[in-house]
């Protein structure tokens, strides 16, 4: 093998069209998901305290948002809903109410900026007055019980709209069921997008706040993944895959880079990654400090997440970082 002075790897790194040249990972707006709080009402734009540059969005004015985010090139969009004041119920059934925030945001955005690729977040967490992901029975989350009213949350957002549905809530069976229930309605055409490899993780704060969606009692253990297990993530998206997924997330992103990595050796399928509200508030926070240049890190980090194996990635970070690559 040649060595010093022969070999110089400075040649490759010398000059910028060089690095151009030889990068092995692009980040590109495409890779994009932009998450969207959406809030009943019209004309709310309101900023989230805990998730500063993020709204609380009415479906109106998600609308110019989303219109915005294409023009940077953004690839897609995660909607998240709420009901309105006073409108959790032990059920959960605002998440399927066709007059929903999500469902009316849907239709709007679909009316308006039709070529836009919508997600929507198919889970109970915001919607029932415990704050749990499913029906709670005997003190504990019912995973069976759960399925029906996770396809009708899902059939429903079909039903506006939406290309794609991902479910976030960890139960076991719901990818099949789900699929199940949207080729029975009709929806054979919508994907979907698994949270297969969901960590309980504290790095949800920020969005649980957003979301009013923190459990009233016990915590999330008993369905999302435990930190320390990168084999059973393996097995959940083998299992999801096996019940019709089209596309995988693993979540959270930057403390589970291995799983990623792990992930993407192990499926073809299109991979998702999570980079979220407690990762972008930590960089916010420390831009708020003085500590960092808060985009040069979302930069990195999302290169990172790239590196690591992801097609794509939903960050909060999205049309900062789609506009900070078109300046370059
Ligand atoms: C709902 C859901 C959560 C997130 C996405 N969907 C919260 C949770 O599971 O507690 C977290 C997203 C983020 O932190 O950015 N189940």
């Amino acid at each position: 093998m040649p060595e010093f002075p022969a070999v110089r790897p400075r040649r490759l790194r010398a000059t910028a069209a060089m690095r151009d040249l030889v990068r092995e990972t692009d980040l590109l707006p495409r890779h994009l998901i932009y998450p969207l709080f959406i809030v009943p009402g019209a004309g709310v734009r309101r900023e989230i305290a805990q998730l500063p540059g993020q709204y609380h969005l009415s479906a109106d004015a998600a609308v110019p948002e989303v219109a915005a985010a294409r023009a940077e090139g953004i690839g897609g969009f995660l909607l998240f809903g709420r009901p309105p004041a006073g409108g959790k119920d032990a059920e959960g059934s605002g998440a399927w109410d066709p007059t929903g925030s999500v469902q009316q945001a849907v239709r709007a955005i679909r009316a308006a900026v039709p070529e836009a690729l919508l997600i929507t977040d198919v889970c109970l967490c915001a919607y029932t007055d415990h704050g749990h992901c499913g029906l709670i029975k005997a003190g504990a989350v019912d995973n069976d019980a759960t399925l029906p009213l996770l396809c009708r949350t899902a059939v429903s957002h079909a039903e506006a709209g939406a290309d794609v549905v991902a479910p976030s809530d960890m139960m076991d069976g719901r990818v099949g069921a789900i699929r199940t229930a949207l080729d029975g309605a009709g929806h054979s055409g919508v994907a979907v997008l698994s949270y297969a490899a969901k960590f309980a993780s504290g790095f949800y704060g920020p969005f649980r706040d957003a979301e009013d969606s923190t459990p009233s009692f016990g915590d999330r253990r008993s369905y999302q993944l435990d930190p320390g297990n990168a084999r059973q993530a393996l097995a959940e998206v083998a299992q999801d895959l096996a019940e019709g997924a089209d596309m995988v997330m693993v979540k959270p992103a930057l403390g589970y880079l291995d799983v990623l990595a792990a992930v993407r050796s192990a499926t073809t399928a299109p991979l998702v990654a999570y980079n979220v509200s407690g990762e972008y508030a930590l960089v916010r926070a420390a831009e708020r400090a003085g500590w960092a240049d808060g985009t040069a890190l979302a930069l990195e980090i999302l290169t990172g997440i790239r590196r690591a194996g992801a097609d794509a990635v939903i960050t909060y970070h999205a049309r900062e970082v789609a506009r900070a690559l078109g300046r370059r």
